[in-house]
């Protein structure tokens, strides 16, 4: 876990790392696919990112999950990274929404999972947030939806009901585990000292049966990006 002084000093090395592994997949591969997180620790990353002199129009954008909710929602990671991300040169990438619409959450997912089978696999750069409770993505403890989004044979992209009485308070939509772990260029960023905790308790071995701990055991070449929650 490498840490860092400041929140900005984390963002800087996030953005600049993840735009170096979108060019570099572009120059190699001729296109790269890029998917990001929603939370608030994403936000300046992203806006660091979309600035970058990269080939935008030769990647693509996507989510790590979603909530169910439309794109005008205040919740809506979709209308997260548009405002955020796909602004300035980025704005050039080509964007693969999870939340579409449909009926149900379901309906949802396996529209976005066919549209998600397109992209390079496997993802050439990803950034995820992880919660206290040690969930990234949408796979939260405890969740009826657990145990389908750790499966090494889960869908590209699956529903996750709302917790009752628990996290998540509405539905969403998720990458599955290895669809995540087996990017290229994976960055988890983390501020706070709860969450420096954690990572050091489950980097240790200590996580126990935590989404990040099956995160760790799957993922040996995630970058853990930690920061205080102010600068000190
Ligand atoms: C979401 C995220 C979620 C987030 C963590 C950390 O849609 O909310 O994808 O998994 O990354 O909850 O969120 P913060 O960055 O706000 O701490």
């Amino acid at each position: 876990m490498e840490r860092f002084t400041s929140p900005h000093e984390m963002e800087a090395a996030a953005a600049d790392r993840l735009a170096s592994a979108l060019a570099e997949a572009v120059g190699a591969r001729g296109r790269a696919a890029f998917a990001g997180a929603g939370g608030s620790t994403p936000a300046p990353i992203y806006a660091r990112m979309s600035a970058a002199d990269l080939p935008w129009d030769r990647v693509t954008v996507t989510l790590i999950d979603e909530r169910w909710v439309p794109r005008d929602h205040p919740d809506s990671n979709a209308g997260l990274l548009r405002d955020a991300l796909l602004q300035d040169r980025a704005a050039a990438a080509r964007f693969i929404p999870l939340q579409r619409g449909g009926a149900t959450p379901d309906i949802d997912a396996a529209e976005a999972a066919r549209d998600l089978a397109d992209l390079p696999a496997p993802l050439d750069a990803a950034f995820l947030g992880m919660g206290e409770d040690g969930h990234f993505a949408s796979l939260f403890p405890g969740s009826p939806a657990l145990s389908a989004g750790l499966a090494p044979d889960a869908p590209l992209c699956l529903p996750v009901p709302a917790g009752a009485g628990r996290p998540p308070p509405q539905p969403r939509l998720t990458l599955p585990l290895h669809a995540i772990a087996d990017a290229r260029v994976l960055l988890l960023g983390a501020r706070g000292h709860a969450k420096r905790e954690l990572l050091e308790r489950t980097l240790a071995g200590e996580g126990g049966d935590l989404p990040v701990a099956h995160l760790l055991r799957r993922a040996p070449h995630l970058q853990i990006l930690w920061s205080p929650e102010t600068p000190q």
